[in-house]
């Protein structure tokens, strides 16, 4: 180290002190005339004063030619050291009177200029003598002139000396002004290389240590972070296509990276009701994507899933604490209800979630509502669930994932109870732009309860921007767009993409084969077997793009009208919301629509739109994917969509046309699908067409890729990539935790 400060000091110090010795070579003999020049000057003065000093004397001796007393004269002006010789001439230029010390070779004429300017500096042997001249006249008479000589040694020495100290000068200058650039350059790299270092180490963030990054770093440290931000989607992506996320893998992560910490899941929606039937007590599965994505992944993990308990039989199935093992049959984790009254499931579930926030969040172009009312019961039951959360928490740092809009709030109330849980909070639905979003009269709070999360989950990109400028717009937090993260009071909370998936089927399932569930449901519903099938699977919600569907249905009949008689399509339609006006009216609608529909295009057994508006269990509805040849999926905005995903696991068989919504997050992956805009009915309609006259090889080609893609994209790889995250967060928040103690303990020790 020292040696490399010596060798960068020379690369310093030498072209320096080279530069600044050109520059005292330059400056010396500049200095020098200047000095002489203000001595002359001075010398001009004081003989100029002498010689007015000895003139009344020298009126007085000279006409008495006293050369006695004329001699004692000069001596005694001779005293002063710097005055070298006196001498006097009388009018006609003869040297009349002298001091000892006058230079012979001086004379009277010393080369005096026309017009009577004496030269004031002259060479001798004795070396440089300033020499001057003063007329005397008395009476109107001219009497001579008095020569006074002084003594130029002083000033050369003098000169001698400053220039010495000049260049002694611009000497220490030199070492000076290099020795600091050497100890600023060589601190400003030793800087700026640590807070490379530190941003390569992934320590991004609002933490103090970045606060210091020098200036001069700050416009590399976007680039860096993002290329850096690159570099490990790229990572995560290689490492998640070559290693295939399965439950094992996860159950895996869960006890390597996680140490088997326990998991909690949060949700409004149970992953098992439990229903009275004339037939006794049956369980159902509940028709939700967001059950649909996360129960596999709560199989793999165990742990405890609490949900609201709002099946008719849920009461009498659960144990004194309100919990159930499920599957049932094959128990792997824990179901944990929580109970609402009527008024609670009014204003927090049916009012502020699905009259206010879900019209919000979607662009569907139904104007949201808001009640205090409702906010009142959101915020009381978002509090009902937070104290489940710790309640069903064994330790003081759980994993806890926390499911959609139901729970806004609940991720900061957790937060104040469990400061060392990691909360997961994933966004199962879009996030609308900061204006869309602006009209909800409690958004600060909704914001506020977001970020008492660790991670905050989206399905895209997208829907990521958009919360982080809606946080930006609303709430006074520091954001760091490159590395996604919001600092508010003082924690901090990571919004990340992670598109939602499906388990993907296990290959030894007994399931019925592709020909059987074409043949059979087509038998079902009296149709011949070559009769061309599209099926949609979805709730009966404004958001799903029912009604422009069916209008598309419409027109390709129109156009094409050899299909009618050939072409139906089946719509699945869960019930779903149903004591809601806007869902009512909806529903309305929709069978209006196909009654209109099926009036102009049936005849006989003949419909070209079946709706069957009730539940279908999985089983069901897999045979429905497996029995179509095209599966239309019209969202007007969705956050993903597995219905799908579902499709197209569901077509082992790779055949099968996905017509698909280009606003849902799905259409950003499965880009073999047919991608139309749903309120284009034209559109929808010639890509409907195209699908049930795709040849069959462009079918195996489009559903081969997106299989492989649903494949490798499934749901262990999702919830893996955010519980690998939340790993590495806790990593990072227990070293922190124990450095900190660490120099506390120092700290003290040294007090
Ligand atoms: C969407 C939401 C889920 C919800 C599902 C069904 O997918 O993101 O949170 O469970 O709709 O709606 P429901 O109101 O019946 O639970």
């Amino acid at each position: 180290m020292p040696f490399r400060l010596f060798r960068l000091s020379l690369r310093f110090v030498l072209p320096l002190a080279l530069v600044l010795g050109l520059f005292a070579y330059a400056v010396v003999p500049l200095v020098d005339n200047l000095t002489l020049h203000w001595f002359i000057r001075d010398l001009d003065a004081r003989s100029q004063s002498l010689a007015n000093a000895l003139q009344d004397p020298l009126l007085e001796y000279v006409p008495q030619k006293s050369e006695k007393k004329i001699s004692q004269l000069f001596e005694r002006a001779l005293r002063d050291e710097r005055l070298y010789a006196i001498g006097f001439c009388d009018p006609g230029g003869k040297l009349l009177y002298k001091t000892v010390t006058y230079p012979p070779s001086l004379g009277c004429h010393m080369g005096q200029e026309k017009g009577g300017k004496t030269p004031s500096l002259v060479s001798f042997p004795q070396g440089s003598l300033h020499v001057s001249e003063s007329l005397l006249e008395g009476d109107g008479q001219y009497l001579g002139k008095l020569i006074l000589v002084h003594d130029m040694s002083f000033i050369e020495k003098r000169s001698a000396d400053t220039k010495k100290y000049i260049i002694v000068l611009f000497a220490m200058m030199a070492v000076v002004i290099s020795l600091i650039t050497v100890v600023v350059a060589h601190l400003s790299w030793r800087n700026w290389i640590s807070s490379v270092k530190s941003i390569l180490r992934g320590e991004i963030g609002p933490r103090p240590q970045q606060r210091s990054t020098p200036p001069e770093v700050r416009p590399l440290e976007g680039d860096l972070r993002v290329l850096l931000r690159q570099l490990n989607i790229e990572r995560r992506t290689r490492d998640d296509v070559t290693h295939l996320w399965t439950p094992e893998k996860l159950r895996m992560l869960l006890h390597e990276e996680l140490a088997g910490d326990e998991i909690l899941v949060v949700s409004n929606r149970e992953p098992y009701l439990h229903m009275r039937t004339r037939k006794g007590i049956e369980v159902q599965r509940p028709a939700s994507g967001l059950v649909t994505a996360v129960e596999p992944v709560m199989r793999a993990c165990s742990g405890t899933w609490i949900a609201h308990g709002s099946g008719s039989a849920d009461r009498e199935s659960v144990d004194r604490n309100d919990r159930v093992p499920v599957p049932p049959g094959n128990p792997s984790y824990t179901l944990r209800r929580v109970w609402l009254s009527k008024e609670e499931e009014q204003g927090y579930y049916y009012g502020f979630a699905n009259e206010g926030l879900w019209p919000l969040c979607h662009i569907a172009h139904v104007r949201p509502v808001f009640r205090s009312s409702d906010w009142e019961q959101y915020v009381a039951v978002n509090q009902r669930f937070a104290d489940a959360v710790v309640k069903e928490a064994h330790t003081d740092d759980p994993v806890v994932l926390v499911q959609d809009y139901h729970f806004a709030l609940l991720p900061r109330m957790v937060r104040e109870v469990l400061p060392k849980a990691t909360i997961i909070t994933f966004w199962h639905i879009p996030w609308p732009n900061p204006e869309s979003f602006g009209i909800c009269p409690w958004r600060e709070e909704i914001l506020e309860g977001l970020l008492g999360s660790t991670i905050l989950g989206f399905h895209t990109p997208f829907h990521c921007k958009n919360f982080l400028e809606t946080v930006d717009r609303y709430l006074e937090t520091r954001i760091e767009y490159e590395a996604s993260t919001i600092s508010y009071g003082g924690k901090l909370t990571q919004v990340e993409p992670y598109p939602i998936s499906i388990a993907w089927p296990e290959p030894n399932i007994v399931q019925p084969s592709v020909a059987e569930c074409r043949s059979s449901i087509r038998e079902e519903h009296g149709m011949p077997l070559d009769h061309l099938l599209a099926v949609g699977v979805d709730r009966l919600d404004y958001t799903k793009g029912i009604v422009e569907r069916f209008q598309a249905v419409e027109r390709m009949l129109e156009l094409h009208p050899y299909l009618v008689g050939k072409f139906t399509m089946i719509q699945i339609a869960a019930p779903t919301r149903s004591s809601l006006d806007e869902y009512q009216n909806f529903e309305a609608r929709v069978r209006m629509l196909v009654q209109r529909i099926n009036s102009r295009f049936s005849s006989g057994n003949y419909q070209p739109i079946i709706l069957k508006a009730e539940h279908h269990d999985s089983g069901q509805v897999n045979r429905y994917y497996r029995a179509a040849d095209v599966c239309m999926v019209t969202s007007l905005h969705d956050g993903m969509n597995l219905v799908a995903k579902e499709f197209i696991a569901a077509r082992d068989d790779e055949r099968g046309v996905l017509v698909l919504s280009q606003f849902t997050g799905a259409a950003r992956e499965l880009h073999e699908a047919l991608v139309v805009n749903p309120y284009h009915i034209e559109q929808s309609a010639d890509a409907l067409y195209r699908a049930v006259t795709m040849p069959e090889i462009e079918q195996r080609e489009r559903m081969r890729s997106m299989r492989a893609l649903v494949k490798d994209f499934n749901i262990y790889r999702w919830a893996g990539r955010m519980l690998l995250d939340a790993a590495r967060l806790r990593q990072r928040e227990r070293i922190t935790t124990k450095i900190r103690s660490h120099s506390r303990k120092s700290l003290r020790r040294v007090v």
